[in-house]
């Protein structure tokens, strides 16, 4: 398994499990040296099972190809970041010309970063063949299968998700079908890689475009005097023709702030028109944690406070509930903001041990009475279980709560 990220590595696990030996190839050298001492970062993969693998002497975990050698299946979830809004595939072309020379006749490759269609056959494929001197299809398999693991997900997990595979033809399909069919409870076949990497930036654009339509009216809602949640409670009563989406302070971590904009920029390069509902997504999404700033900055004006010299508690910096992922997290450009702002602001983020990069703030990672009474006012970012909302209700002068997570009171006020 190729990248031993937030993919690769329960993959890699459960590939394990199923009884398979399995090399965990990352570049990442620190990672590499962590996961082998058992420490996990990712929170579906506890610290004893990584150990249990790590001792079944069937999993390696190495940062040196050299030491890969053949392979029957190799999946590659290297990532797929955006540079300057254009997609950047040089993590893939890199991983492809790296395994291609270890491709031996009868191999299978799969590719499960997401990407835009088109991407498995036109970069993906030619770099393998030109790398083996074989004939993808023929000589080895080449298929796509996207991941859709929900860190933190205890229902839907990697095994009961139900899987789409994708073949460059009939063997290939094939090969990654009986691959994952030893992984999954469902493999679902699709007719070729394009419509199984279309269909995981349908899902994701789906999600994103949503949730700024939620975003968006949650805005025009609170400046009409009319609560957002309590609509959107009693608009959910409807059993059919409407999914529940919610408000939030913008959107984080890898499928919505990036994939949509892989699929718009695909679109917009080969048909030279803009996919409009992903720009809007974009726009009205990448607001959102300057519209929670503004709120705050009211908030304190009610007070006859400002941003700027207030003491500001801030509950969560990761992107998601119960997660440790920063990536793209709205709730760091929330923080960010308010320190350029002037202001003092407190984290509480139990799940990270670092403040990122260049931010003046204090990072806790426990709640107390004390430190909530010294906020002039509580800002609840990303609403970890583990956080007291009752005592932070007892004890705040202010809050503003953008993920409905506190108990109702006169000094709470929802996004
Ligand atoms: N995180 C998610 O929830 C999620 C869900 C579905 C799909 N995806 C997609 O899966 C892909 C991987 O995402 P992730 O979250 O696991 O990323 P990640 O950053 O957690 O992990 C990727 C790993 O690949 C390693 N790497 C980079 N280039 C390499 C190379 N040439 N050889 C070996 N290792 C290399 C990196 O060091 C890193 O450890 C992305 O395309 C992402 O969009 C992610």
């Amino acid at each position: 398994v190729v990248g031993q990220g937030y993919v690769g590595l329960p993959l890699a696990m459960r590939a394990v499990e199923v009884g398979h030996t399995v090399i965990g190839f990352d570049l990442d050298s620190t990672r590499v040296g962590r996961l082998n001492k058992g420490q996990s970062f990712v929170e579906d993969v506890e610290n004893d099972s990584l150990k249990s693998a790590l001792d079944s002497g069937r999993f390696f975990l190495t940062d040196d190809f050299g030491a890969v050698g053949a392979f029957d299946v190799v999946v590659v979830t290297v990532p797929t970041p955006l540079r300057e809004s254009v997609p950047d595939l040089s993590f893939v072309e890199a991983a492809a010309k790296q395994i291609s020379s270890s491709i031996t006749p009868g191999a299978t490759v799969v590719l499960e970063s997401t990407t835009y269609p088109g991407t498995t056959r036109e970069l993906f494929v030619p770099l393998l063949e030109k790398g083996s001197g074989l004939v993808a299809g023929v000589d080895f398999f080449v298929g796509y299968s996207p991941e859709r693991i929900d860190p933190g997900n205890r229902t839907w997990t990697f095994t009961t998700t139900p899987k789409l595979v994708s073949g460059i033809n009939e063997r290939s399909l094939e090969a990654v079908s009986n691959f994952y069919s030893g992984l999954v409870d469902k493999v679902v076949p699709v007719s070729n890689c394009e419509e199984a990497e279309l269909s995981k930036l349908l899902e994701n654009t789906f999600r994103h475009v949503n949730i700024a339509l939620i975003n968006e009216l949650a805005q025009f809602a609170h400046a009409l005097n009319i609560d957002i949640w309590n609509t959107i409670d009693a608009a959910s009563t409807k059993p059919f023709g409407y999914m529940r989406f919610v408000p939030g302070p913008g959107v984080g971590g890898h499928c919505l702030p990036i994939d949509p904009s892989y699929l718009s920029w695909r679109v917009s390069n080969t048909l030279g028109v803009p996919f409009r509902f992903v720009d809007l997504a974009n726009n009205v999404n990448n607001r959102m944690p300057e519209y929670v700033v503004e709120r705050i900055s009211l908030m304190l004006n009610e007070m006859k406070r400002s941003v700027n010299g207030s003491n500001l508690l801030v509950l969560g910096l990761s992107y998601k509930r119960n997660s440790s992922d920063a990536r793209e997290s709205p709730a760091i450009d929330v923080a960010r903001s308010l320190l350029r702002r002037g202001a003092n602001v407190t984290a509480i983020e139990p799940f990270l041990s670092a403040v990122p990069e260049g931010m003046e703030l204090t990072l806790k990672s426990q709640l107390s009475p004390e430190i909530v009474r010294n906020a002039d006012l509580v800002v609840v970012l990303t609403d970890h279980d583990q956080f007291d909302y009752s005592m932070v209700a007892s004890h705040a002068a202010a809050v503003l709560d953008t993920r409905n997570r506190m108990p109702a009171g006169a000094n709470v006020q929802r996004l």
